[in-house]
């Protein structure tokens, strides 16, 4: 006999489930200060958050995830916690791979692979990403060094370096070109900490996303949230531009 399956959360319908969603997720260093601690503490404490989030996606069936861990504007931030963050990110990812891996989870990164980001980093998201490829429970995609306006331009510039004449860079170009064509657009993007802005994140691909703000900080992020915010998303009416349907 098949175990029982869990009822569905109170509030999501199973079968409108979101099949990509996305988060930033916001909010560690103030979740820390409130505490008096170190900033970094607060990136610490996102990673229980992030493992919930993953676990509440796997229950619910979202195909697709994608989480905001560091955007191309964190350079600007104190070096010390620069490098706190690519040492977290790291060590996140040697821990957490095996039981991901299990799970049925492809790991993937989107960002740009430039010199600020250590070469050990760059191998640990390469061996995981290697480890977890042929998972297709869901994906996992880790924005890292990723903005949206340099994904935009890395694709214009691979179109004008293969010669494409102007004519011939349409969207369907532009899109081809990105990080992950493969992977559908956001249907829902989850943005904690109760700041009202997308700051740089997938602007191609959020042009009609559904988008959820929560005051939550991202460290008190449970799979609670992320059914409250899938919730909403399905009293939402999508409609593209066009005509109620
Ligand atoms: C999000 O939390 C994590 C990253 C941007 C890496 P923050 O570090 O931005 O936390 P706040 O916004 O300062 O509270
Ligand atoms: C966005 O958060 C980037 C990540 C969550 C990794 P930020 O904290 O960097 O965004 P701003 O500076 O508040 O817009
Ligand atoms: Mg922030």
């Amino acid at each position: 006999m098949s175990p029982a399956l869990p009822p569905p959360p109170d509030g999501v319908d199973l079968n409108g489930v979101p099949a990509h969603v996305a988060c930033v997720m916001d909010g560690n260093g103030r979740w820390a200060s409130q505490r008096g601690l170190a900033r970094t503490a607060g990136h610490a404490a996102g990673e229980e958050a992030l493992l919930d989030t993953i676990e509440g996606a796997l229950a619910i069936g979202v195909r697709w995830l994608t989480v905001f861990a560091f955007s191309t504007e964190n350079w600007r931030r104190p070096r010390d916690e620069v490098r706190y963050l690519m040492g977290f990110n790291e060590s996140l990812l040697v821990r957490r791979r095996d039981e991901l891996h299990e799970k049925g989870v492809r790991i993937r990164f989107a960002g740009r692979r430039d010199w600020r980001v250590p070469r050990r980093v760059l191998r640990r998201m390469d061996e995981s990403a290697e480890l977890t490829e042929a998972n297709r429970t869901m994906t996992l995609t880790m924005a890292f060094n990723y903005g949206g306006r340099a994904e935009i331009v890395d694709a214009v510039r691979a179109l004008v370096a293969a010669g494409t004449p102007a004519p011939k860079i349409d969207e369907k170009a532009i899109r081809s070109h990105l990080y992950y064509p493969d992977q559908p657009d956001p249907d829902l993007v989850v943005r904690t900490s109760g700041e009202y802005r997308i700051s740089n994140f997938l602007l191609w691909q959020l042009a009609y996303s559904e988008l959820v703000f929560t005051d939550v900080l991202w460290p008190d992020f449970r799979r609670e949230h992320l059914f409250e915010a899938v919730a909403e998303f399905q009293r939402r009416e999508r409609r593209y531009g066009g005509v109620r349907g």
